[in-house]
């Protein structure tokens, strides 16, 4: 195809892009990049540039890009039918199917799968299900959400506000009244430095006690939390958290939604963050990962025990009122079923499991001593980078100087590596595809060991 001259100047006349600065992007004085193909963990832009994508889109490119068993499920599916709704009791091969292989896979809890398009609608859908059981139980009252501050479960009203990140609450009147936030697991950036990590899961745990006291056990419907801290900086929770948390949920009869849209089919090397931190949730969100972004389709895993209180608010009240035009869209359904089939046949999780300790361990010999880098963690296919002024003292950059940014455009433009310059705090996260080779991980550690010399030296 010929190159449309046009295009760059249409982008910034038409186009609003999401996460994004917008006057600088209208302007023109922000990069912008046209993708035009991609195979493997390798994107290529239309000026013929191929970055490897460290990053996998937006931790969601699982089996990496170019499968064709995909493309060709997709196509079948759209030639065959394109769409149809699944109100009132109806649904296609494809969906019925999909939702019989994720409870194949989920843990035994659970009872049913509801499909929404992507992770935000999914904890929307989630919030309401916690509602409408609570509800039906006769507690009224019993409706806030605890999150955690920098949880990110999406960017809609309710899911804005679940998102523990002030960008996404900024001028947008956010949180929501419904929505309360408390400590979040992340042992490196612990306000007192004499604790160990024991001392801080206690301490994560008096603050979750202390929120409950305060706001009353009755009016707490759930907690919501990723496994593992994604877009809030990569951060393994610290030892024993997930049990600690675990018990006082019980105690106070609070719902635990483990939201699982990064870590759901494979990211950790199980496949469930949930399988893997040993969290009995009663409601599981899905997105990402379950069609590697091949076409859009989330989902929200219910447990047994609420599910059968749904049943009983159906037999009360009749035909729930929720659902989407595009709830299990034939097509997405589809991909999910060949994108499942796909990460079984190639033994796609242990793969994420072995590359991904590799490409941790590769990252702390190389850089572990480096006297800017304060922290090197992850787990599985997630990598973090954290960089500080003063590593002795722990002493963090001024974040106007965008240490993070730096090095991740640097990153991109010395070595054609995508990493993601973390929103808060100066973190290079790496969240590659599954396929990601022991070769293709040097590439990435060489890459930012390039970069973080260039701009801190
Ligand atoms: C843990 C988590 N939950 C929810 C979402 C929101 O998903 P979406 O962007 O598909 O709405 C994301 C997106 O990154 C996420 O990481």
């Amino acid at each position: 195809m010929l190159k449309n001259d046009q295009l760059d100047q249409w982008d910034r006349e038409n186009f609003f892009h999401p996460s994004t600065h917008l006057a600088q992007h209208a302007r023109g004085e922000a990069p912008n990049r046209v993708i035009k193909t991609a195979s493997g963990v390798f994107i290529e832009d239309r000026d013929g540039n191929k970055l490897l994508d460290a990053f996998a889109g937006l931790y969601c490119v699982n089996v990496g890009y170019g499968r064709q068993e995909i493309a060709e499920a997709i196509a079948a599916q759209a030639k065959e039918l394109a769409y149809y709704h699944a109100y009132v009791g109806h649904g296609t091969e494809a969906s019925i199917t999909l939702a019989k292989m994720i409870l194949d896979r989920a843990p035994s809890n659970m009872s049913k799968v509801y499909f929404g398009l992507g992770g935000s609608d999914a904890n929307e859908t989630n919030v309401k299900l916690v509602w409408y059981y609570n509800n039906i139980l006769g507690r009224p009252e019993k409706k806030k959400i605890i999150s955690r501050w920098r949880g990110y479960h999406g960017s809609g009203l309710m899911t804005g506000s679940l998102t523990g990140l002030e960008l996404f609450h900024k001028k947008f009147d956010l949180p929501l009244a419904q929505v309360i936030h408390t400590e979040a697991p992340y042992y490196y950036r612990r306000a007192d430095l004499a604790q160990s990590e024991a001392d801080f899961v206690a301490h994560c745990v008096a603050e979750l006690e202390a929120l409950i006291a305060r706001e009353g056990a009755d009016t707490i419907a759930a907690f919501i939390g990723e496994p593992i801290l994604g877009t809030g900086g990569i951060v393994p929770p610290p030892t024993g958290y997930w049990a600690a948390i675990q018990k006082v949920l019980k105690k106070y009869d609070i719902l635990l939604i483990a939201d699982e849209v990064v870590t759901g089919f494979g990211r950790l090397g199980t496949m469930f963050g949930s399988d893997h931190y040993g969290i009995e949730a009663d409601i599981i969100t899905i997105a990402k990962g379950l069609t590697s972004a091949y076409a859009p389709l989330s989902g929200s895993i219910i447990s047994d025990k609420v599910w059968k209180v749904l049943e009983q608010g159906a037999d009360e009240n009749g035909v729930i009122g929720h659902g989407w035009t595009y709830s299990a869209h034939p097509i997405g359904a589809a991909a999910g079923v060949a994108n499942l089939k796909l990460i079984d046949d190639l033994g796609l999780i242990k793969n994420a499991g072995k590359v991904g300790a590799y490409l941790q361990k590769t990252m702390r010999d190389a850089l572990s001593d480096h006297p800017h880098v304060g922290d090197i963690r992850g787990e599985g296919m997630l990598c973090a980078v954290e960089f500080v002024e003063d590593k002795a003292d722990r002493r963090f950059f001024d974040p106007a100087r965008k240490i993070g940014p730096q090095v991740s455009a640097t990153l991109l433009a010395q070595d054609k590596v995508i990493g993601r310059a973390m929103p808060q705090g100066d973190i290079l996260g790496f969240a590659p595809p599954f396929c990601l080779t022991k070769e293709e991980a040097d590439k990435v550690v060489a890459g930012t060991v390039r970069a973080v010399k260039a701009v801190l030296g």
